[in-house]
């Protein structure tokens, strides 16, 4: 595995691949990986010939100076965990290459509706970073497929649509969420959480199933997302939204719908933000 910082290392390096007619995926990630992130590596390398991951914690996605600094930064674990896989290049950008003109002077690209809901409310501009450099990324690998996982559920619709609306010629691949034994879904954020809190993490998932079984078994959604709210605060948690969207454009469902559902959850146990989402199969 090669470990690449300047633009015009990567775009030599993968020139050389397409001169050779190989394919490429690429797997964007924010660094301290984990599991969830490795099981993303091995679905690109499913999809094509070479794989690039991409290690950069982005700041115009945070809400807060104090988040992004706050973000734990793991470079030498990460490469470590990487030189042991399937991954070619790890790319590594400094905040600069990605931002020539500045954070504040950069060309902004935005997902309206979509990025405006939900995530959007809470972490207002979040996915406008999201969206501004998952497009710098994909411009400069230039992939034919990139894989992002289900955990961030609005996220990869955003992803989807970004790439439709601007007919970028890459193939979105969606990877499953990773989860602890009890249910707890993988996340960077997980190591902020102390013991208690980590004990009461699990009933995010834990109600979402509950949910889902409730919504199925005949009770209207506003009963089931009232009763889901009411479950999670008695949990611990520090509600933002429990609530059944469709699927794919986030929504809010026809009161009988049964297909093209998924519940979604945010929350704070202390000072961490938790988020998990679970697709409901009829
Ligand atoms: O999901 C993440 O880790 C980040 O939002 C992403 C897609 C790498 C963009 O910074």
């Amino acid at each position: 595995m090669q470990t690449v910082q300047e633009t015009a290392t990567l775009r030599a390096v993968i020139r050389s691949w397409r001169t050779q007619g190989q394919s490429l995926a690429f797997v964007p990630t924010m660094g301290n990986l984990h599991e969830g992130h490795l099981s993303l590596l091995r679905k690109a390398h499913d999809c094509a010939d070479r794989v690039v991951v991409s290690i950069f914690v982005n700041p115009t996605q945070f809400d807060s100076g104090e988040d992004y600094a706050r973000y734990p930064r793991t470079f030498e674990a990460d490469q470590a965990s990487l030189s042991g896989t399937d991954c070619d290049v790890l790319f590594f950008p400094a905040v600069e290459t990605m931002y020539p003109y500045g954070l504040e002077q950069s060309v902004r690209v935005s997902v309206p509706e979509l990025g405006g809901t939900l995530e959007g409310i809470y972490r207002v501009g979040h996915f406008d970073g999201v969206s501004t450099v998952v497009s710098k990324l994909f411009n400069l690998v230039q992939p034919d497929y990139a894989v992002f996982g289900e955990k961030d559920w609005q996220q990869l619709q955003i992803i989807r649509r970004l790439v439709e609306d601007l007919s970028l010629p890459i193939e979105i691949a969606a990877g499953p969420t990773q989860r602890e034994a009890d249910g707890l879904a993988l996340s960077s954020r997980n190591r902020f959480l102390n013991a208690q809190q980590r004990a009461r993490a699990p009933a995010m998932y834990a109600t979402l199933c509950w949910m889902r079984d409730n919504y199925f078994s005949g009770h209207t959604r506003a009963v089931v997302e009232t009763a889901a709210r009411a479950r999670l605060q008695r949990a611990g948690f520090e509600l933002d939204y429990i609530v059944i969207r469709c699927a794919t454009d986030l929504t809010e469902p026809e009161e009988y719908a049964r297909t093209g559902l998924i519940g979604l959850a945010a929350g704070h146990l202390g000072s961490t933000r938790l988020i998990d989402n679970l697709l409901f199969d009829a």
